[in-house]
C-alpha cells in the first residue's frame, strides 16, 4: 500500500461482516396503548410530502401566531422552520399545561443521599419558580432577549428552572455539563458572549459533596483572558440559606440566588413572543479542532421536533412517569428530559448523582419507588450496571414499558441483558441515534410499528431520509455489506441553524463535503453530513459504527482528539502528542495518549501524571486516559504527519498493517512491545 493509500483508508470504507441478529417484537400490551400505531406515518413523511408534512410537528406546539412558512431555503444550508411564527418554549413546557395539569407532578428530583427525600414540582409549583427567577434574571440581572447566559450546574431542578426562565425571556442558555472544568466553562462563556454565568455551590457525587462553587473563579479568570468580563454570577445553593462551599464570594460579582430571590417572590413574567427560527439555546460540542463548537439550535423547530419524537418515539403519554438517566448537560437532557418531556405535560424525574451509588441496586429501587414505566440510558451505564450489579433488576417491583439506549453503538449481548433483565422481557427497546446536531432522533424504530434487532439503531424516524455514500460520493445501497458515510438528504425542524458565530465552519463540517452546488438555494443540493460511518442492511435498518472523523465517543460523550492533544501539550515536557480511541469494557471507547517528551526529558511517572492532570484540569475527568505511554518518537510519514491509525491498532491489539512507507518505520515495533509487553 502506498503512503497515500495509508492515510485514505478510513473505516467507513472497510468491508464489514456483521452478522444479522434475530428480531425481537413488540407485546400486544405495549401497541395496544402506543402514541403511535399508524403505518401510514411512513407516507405521510415522505420525501413527496416534503416540507409540508412537518406541519403534524408544529401542531404538538401553541403557537401566539401561527407560521406562514414551513421551509425557507433562502439562505442555504441554514435552514429556517415555521417562518413567521410566533413563539415561547417556556410557555408550551410549562403555561399551556396549567388548566388541566396544574397539580400534576412535572418535575420528580431524586437526591444522591438515600435518606434525603425526592422532591416533586408540580406545573404550578414550576410555574411560580420559572417565573420568580425569570423576573430577577430580567430585573436584577438585565437580561432581555437575545442575549447569553453560560449555565454550569449538576443535575438539581435549579437546571431546569433556569433554562426554562431564560426560555421565558428569550435569552439563549448555553448550558456546560457540570463535570466539565471551570476552564471549559470559561472558553464557553466566552465564546457565546455571556456577561452572566449561573452556578450551583455544591453538589453529590458517590456520597461526597462537591464545591462546585470554586469553578466559578476559574470560569471568569479564562473568560477574562479570553476577552469577555463576567459582571455577575448567580449562584444557587444546594441547601439555600446554608454555604455548603468555602470558596469565598467575590463582592459585587458573586450573589446567593435564594437570598435576592427574595425580592422576587410572587412576581410573574409575561412569556416574550419570539419569532420560530430565534435561538433557544447553544450547546457546545467537540469537532475535530482544538475549539469547541456552539451549536445553534431555534425554539420553534427544535421544540416541535423534540415533542414529537418524545410523544411518538419515547411514547410518553401525560400519565407516563418518565426517567432518563442522562445529564442535562448534553443535548440528550436537553431533547429528553427538559424540552420534549415537559413540552408533552410528562412527568420527568432527574437524578442527582452516580447510577451505582450506594450499590447497584440504586436505579431499580428509584424506579420502584416512583413507578417509573419509561426509562432511557446509555450503553455505558448499561454494561457498568451488568457489570457490578447483574442480579439486581429482579429484586425489585418495577415494569418498564418502553426503554431507550442512546449515545453509542450497544453490543447485542448487553442489549439482549438489558432486554431481558432490565426490561423484563416486557419493555419495547430503542435504539436512538442522533447528535448534538440533530436535536432529537434520526434513526430508531418506532416502538409499536416495527420490531427490535439488536445492535441496530432501526430504520430512520419518519421525516429522515439517509443515504449512505462512499468517499467519492456514490450512493451504497441497502444490503451492500458495506459501510459508508451516512448523511441526512433533507433539512428537518430538529437540525440545528449554525455554529454559533461561524457559519464558515457549519458550512465547511457538515454541508461542504457532498454538496453539488455551494450557490443553491435547493435543499436537495445540501445533504447533512453526519460525521458517522454505517450500515444499511436490506430490511432498512441502519447499523452506526461510530465516527468517521478524529472524535472519541467516550461513553457516549465526544471528545475531540485535538482538544485532548493539545491540552498534553501544556506540560512543559511534552513535545508530541497523539490521542487514539482504545476499546474499554465498560465506557466503549476510552482514550489511549502517546506522547515524546522534548530533548533532555527523561520517561517518569511523574510526567504521566502531569499529562493526566492537565487533562483532568482542562477537560474534566470524563476524558481521563486509559494509559499514557512515553514513547521515543511518534511514527510519521515522511511529510511529518502522525499516523494515529498505527498508534490506535497497537491500542487495541489489531494488526498496524503495512509501516514500511513510513519516515521511522522501526519505531512501531519499539511502541508495540512497550505497550503490548511481548
Ligand atoms: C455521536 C453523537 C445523541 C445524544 C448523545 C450523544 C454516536 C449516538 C448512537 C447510537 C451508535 C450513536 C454517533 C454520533 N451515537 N447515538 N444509537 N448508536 N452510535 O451525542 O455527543 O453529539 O454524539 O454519538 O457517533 O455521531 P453527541
Amino acid at each position: 500500500m502506498s503512503e497515500k493509500e495509508i492515510l485514505e483508508v478510513s473505516e467507513a470504507e472497510i468491508a464489514v461482516h456483521w452478522q444479522e441478529e434475530e428480531y425481537f417484537h413488540p407485546s400486544t400490551r405495549f401497541i395496544a396503548q402506543a402514541n403511535m400505531t399508524d403505518a401510514g406515518i411512513f407516507d405521510r413523511l415522505s420525501l413527496d410530502n416534503f416540507p409540508e408534512c412537518f406541519k403534524e410537528f408544529a401542531d404538538l406546539l401553541s403557537w401566539y401566531k401561527y407560521w406562514d412558512k414551513t421551509l425557507d431555503t433562502s439562505d442555504a444550508p441554514c435552514w429556517k422552520w415555521f417562518v413567521g411564527g410566533k413563539i415561547n418554549a417556556s410557555f408550551n413546557c410549562i403555561d399551556r399545561h396549567l388548566a388541566k395539569y396544574k397539580n400534576k407532578a412535572a418535575l420528580i428530583f431524586v437526591p444522591e443521599p438515600e435518606d434525603e427525600q425526592h422532591v416533586v414540582l408540580t406545573y404550578q409549583e414550576l410555574y411560580v419558580r420559572v417565573n420568580e427567577f425569570a423576573a430577577l434574571l430580567r430585573d436584577f440581572a438585565g437580561l432581555k432577549a437575545g442575549d447569553r447566559v453560560t449555565i454550569h450546574m449538576p443535575m438539581v431542578p435549579e437546571l431546569p428552572i433556569t433554562m426554562l426562565a431564560c426560555a421565558r425571556l428569550g435569552v439563549i442558555h448555553s448550558v456546560v455539563f457540570g463535570g466539565f472544568s471551570g476552564k471549559a466553562c470559561g472558553e464557553r462563556a466566552a465564546d457565546s458572549g455571556s456577561r452572566v454565568i449561573i452556578y450551583m455551590d455544591a453538589y453529590y457525587r458517590n456520597g461526597k459533596l462537591l464545591d462546585h462553587k470554586q469553578n466559578a473563579d476559574i470560569a471568569c479568570k479564562v473568560a477574562k483572558e479570553e476577552g469577555q468580563s463576567i459582571d455577575k454570577v448567580l449562584i444557587w445553593r444546594r441547601y439555600p440559606g446554608n454555604d455548603s462551599s468555602d470558596t469565598p464570594m467575590v463582592e459585587g460579582r458573586d450573589f446567593f440566588v435564594d437570598e435576592v430571590l427574595k425580592d422576587y417572590s410572587g412576581k410573574r413574567v409575561a412569556p416574550v413572543q419570539l419569532p420560530a427560527e430565534a435561538p433557544l439555546f447553544l450547546m457546545y460540542t467537540s469537532g475535530t479542532t482544538g475549539k469547541p463548537k456552539g451549536c445553534q439550535h431555534s425554539i420553534g423547530g427544535y421544540l416541535a421536533y423534540a415533542a414529537w419524537t418524545s410523544k411518538y418515539i419515547q411514547d410518553i403519554h401525560p400519565e407516563d412517569v418518565y426517567w432518563c438517566m442522562a445529564d442535562i448537560g448534553w443535548i440528550t437532557g436537553h431533547s429528553y428530559i427538559v424540552y420534549g418531556p415537559l413540552s408533552l405535560a410528562a412527568t420527568t424525574v432527574m437524578y442527582e448523582g452516580v447510577p451505582t451509588f450506594p450499590d447497584p441496586g440504586r436505579p431499580w429501587r428509584i424506579a420502584e419507588k416512583l413507578d417509573v414505566n419509561i426509562f432511557h440510558t446509555a450503553p455505558t451505564a448499561i454494561r457498568m450496571l451488568r457489570k457490578v450489579g447483574p442480579d439486581e433488576p429482579p429484586k425489585y417491583d418495577y415494569h418498564f414499558k418502553h426503554m431507550t439506549t442512546v449515545g453509542e453503538p450497544i453490543e447485542p449481548e448487553v442489549w439482549r441483558w438489558y432486554h431481558k433483565v432490565v426490561g423484563k422481557g416486557e419493555a419495547v427497546i430503542v435504539d436512538t441515534y442522533w447528535q448534538t446536531e440533530t436535536g432529537g432522533f434520526l434513526c430508531s424504530t418506532m416502538p409499536a410499528l416495527h420490531p427490535m434487532k439488536p445492535g441496530s439503531a432501526g430504520p430512520a424516524v419518519p421525516g429522515i431520509h439517509p443515504v449512505i455514500y462512499d468517499e467519492d460520493g456514490n450512493e451504497i445501497e441497502a444490503g451492500a455489506g458495506k459501510a459508508g458515510n451516512i448523511c441526512i438528504r433533507n433539512p428537518w425542524p430538529g437540525a440545528f441553524q449554525t455554529i454559533w458565530g461561524d457559519r464558515d465552519r457549519y458550512v465547511s463540517t457538515y454541508y461542504e463535503k457532498y454538496c453539488k452546488n455551494k450557490d443553491s438555494k435547493n435543499w436537495r443540493d445540501w445533504p447533512y453530513f453526519t460525521g458517522d460511518a454505517a450500515v444499511h442492511a436490506e430490511d432498512g435498518y441502519y447499523r452506526i459504527l461510530g465516527r468517521i472523523d478524529d472524535v472519541i465517543n467516550v461513553a457516549g460523550h465526544r471528545l475531540g482528539t485535538k482538544e485532548l492533544e493539545s491540552c498534553c501539550l501544556t506540560v512543559e515536557e511534552v513535545a508530541e502528542a497523539s490521542v487514539v480511541p482504545v476499546a474499554d469494557e465498560i465506557k466503549g471507547r476510552v482514550p489511549d495518549i502517546y506522547v515524546s517528551l522534548k530533548p533532555g526529558y527523561k520517561q517518569s511517572k511523574e510526567i504521566e501524571d502531569k499529562v493526566v492532570m492537565s487533562i483532568e484540569k482542562t477537560i474534566g475527568k470524563i476524558a481521563r486516559p486509559k494509559h499514557v505511554y512515553i514513547v521515543p518518537d511518534m511514527p510519521k510519514t515522511r511529510s511529518g504527519k502522525i499516523m494515529r491509525r498505527v498508534l490506535a491498532a497497537i491500542s487495541n491489539r489489531t494488526d498496524v498493517g503495512d509501516v514500511t512507507t513510513l519516515a521511522n518505520p522501526e519505531v512501531v515495533e519499539e511502541i508495540r512491545q512497550m505497550v503490548q509487553g511481548d
